[in-house]
């Protein structure tokens, strides 16, 4: 008897979650999509005669109350899908559908370093992969909460990480086509009355679908300026991540204590956002490896000797206050290509191997800035403007 009884109750608990699955996904359909919704606040914000308060404004981007949690991922599983309760799943198949492991080895072999932030994108994606089993089941649980913030330095690789977050999400079906739209203070806050709110809205409109990136988030809020139409971002932002958190992953970005002060006085925008990532500025060997990757992609290499150079080079940089990491290094590495560029085609009569083109030697690592300011300060100073300069366009001593 009892043994006739459990899988009744099974059967019957099953079919009550398939039918507030179904109920749930009825309900929500059409609102899931963000087309209507827009279309919504479209209307509403045709009409400047009366002009639609920040708040109205708001709520007609935010579109729909959130829908069912179940809704929104690709691959989601509804009614006679369910797998039976005594079935078992492997997270092969998952891995492998969503190339997951390519996506994360492709993460270590492009990006020097930044073992913890890895790790979290790893957790994250093994949280994303565990809901999709669960799902399979019938197990409900609201999706989970996918905005992020980065901090950290400059050029240390928060913009291509949400590059790669956004491929990752939209390859487990978090995100239905994965592109990043970047934006800024001025790509979202409009110069007068009734602007702001259709700004931000042709913003979100490009971003539904994908990760909105806002770069130095921190700018939207201007404290001391109370014309200033920051806050008005800030509050449709607030409720389009709450509402339309299906469609849409936003990242903000930007310097760790501009950032804490931004969620002190904006406390909802903090208790949004599920994953704060630190981007610690590299070390020199990171720096130098950040280099090499660099010039293996394009085919150019260090002779030993520049490697020297290059090395004196970025501990050099690393000590000036605009410094900026990877950027930097790109920076440095693009001039060089520059100056051996020009050394080669600069001597027309003589002939180059495969190897030369893509050789880099110690004078193509110098800074043409700080060659000019060092020639500046020789002038200034009466001497001599000829003369041996160090990588970084100091004059060699003696
Ligand atoms: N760990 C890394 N490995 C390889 N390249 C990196 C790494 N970190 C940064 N870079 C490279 O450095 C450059 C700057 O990186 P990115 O734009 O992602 O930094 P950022 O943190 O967004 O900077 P900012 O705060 O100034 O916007 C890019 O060319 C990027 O490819
Ligand atoms: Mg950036």
């Amino acid at each position: 008897m009892i043994a006739f009884l459990i899988p009744m109750v099974a059967l019957l608990g099953l079919s009550v979650v398939a039918a507030v699955g179904a109920m749930r996904a009825g309900r929500h359909a059409p609102e899931s999509d963000s087309g209507p919704s827009q279309a919504v606040a479209r209307a509403r914000l045709a009409g400047p005669a009366t002009g639609p308060g920040p708040a109205r404004a708001a709520a007609a981007l935010a579109g729909p109350a959130r829908p069912g949690p179940r809704a929104g991922v690709r691959g989601r599983r509804r009614g006679p899908d369910l797998l039976p309760v005594g079935a078992t799943v492997s997270f092969d198949e998952e891995r492998k559908e969503a190339d997951l492991d390519g996506v994360l080895g492709a993460l270590d072999r492009d990006l020097v370093g930044l073992v913890p932030i890895k790790r979290k994108v790893e957790q994250i994606a093994s949280l994303l992969l565990v809901d999709k089993a669960r799902n399979k089941f019938g197990l409900t649980a609201p999706r989970p909460n996918l905005h992020m913030c980065f901090t950290g330095p400059p050029g240390t690789g928060k913009t291509t990480m949400a590059l790669r977050m956004a491929e990752l999400l939209h390859r487990l079906g978090y995100l239905e086509k994965g592109h990043v739209v970047h934006a800024m203070r001025d790509d979202l806050v409009g110069e007068f009355v009734g602007h702001t709110a259709p700004k931000t809205k042709r913003v979100l409109d490009r971003a539904m679908g994908g990760v909105l990136f806002i770069d130095e988030a921190y700018y939207l809020y201007r404290g001391a300026d109370s014309k200033d139409y920051g806050q008005e971002v800030i509050d449709i932002l607030l409720q389009v991540m709450e509402n339309q958190r299906e469609n849409l992953v936003v990242i903000m970005a930007g310097y760790k204590d501009r950032m804490e002060e931004f969620f002190t006085v904006n406390p909802g925008m903090r208790s949004r956002i599920a994953h704060h990532l630190d981007f610690a500025p590299y070390d020199l060997d990171e720096l130098v490896s950040i280099g090499q990757l660099m010039l293996n992609e394009a085919s150019y290499h260090l002779s030993p000797a520049a490697m020297v150079a290059f090395r004196d080079y970025v501990e050099q940089q690393m000590r000036q206050p605009e410094f900026a990491n990877g950027r930097s290094v790109r920076n440095c590495l693009d001039r060089a290509r520059l100056h051996h560029a020009h050394r080669l085609a600069g001597n027309a009569g003589q002939r180059w191997t495969r190897d030369d083109l893509m050789r880099l030697e110690p004078a193509d690592i110098v800074d043409d800035d700080l060659v000019a300011h060092a020639r500046d300060r020789r002038v200034a100073d009466g001497r001599p403007t000829a003369g041996r300069l160090t990588p970084g366009g100091q004059p060699v001593p003696g």
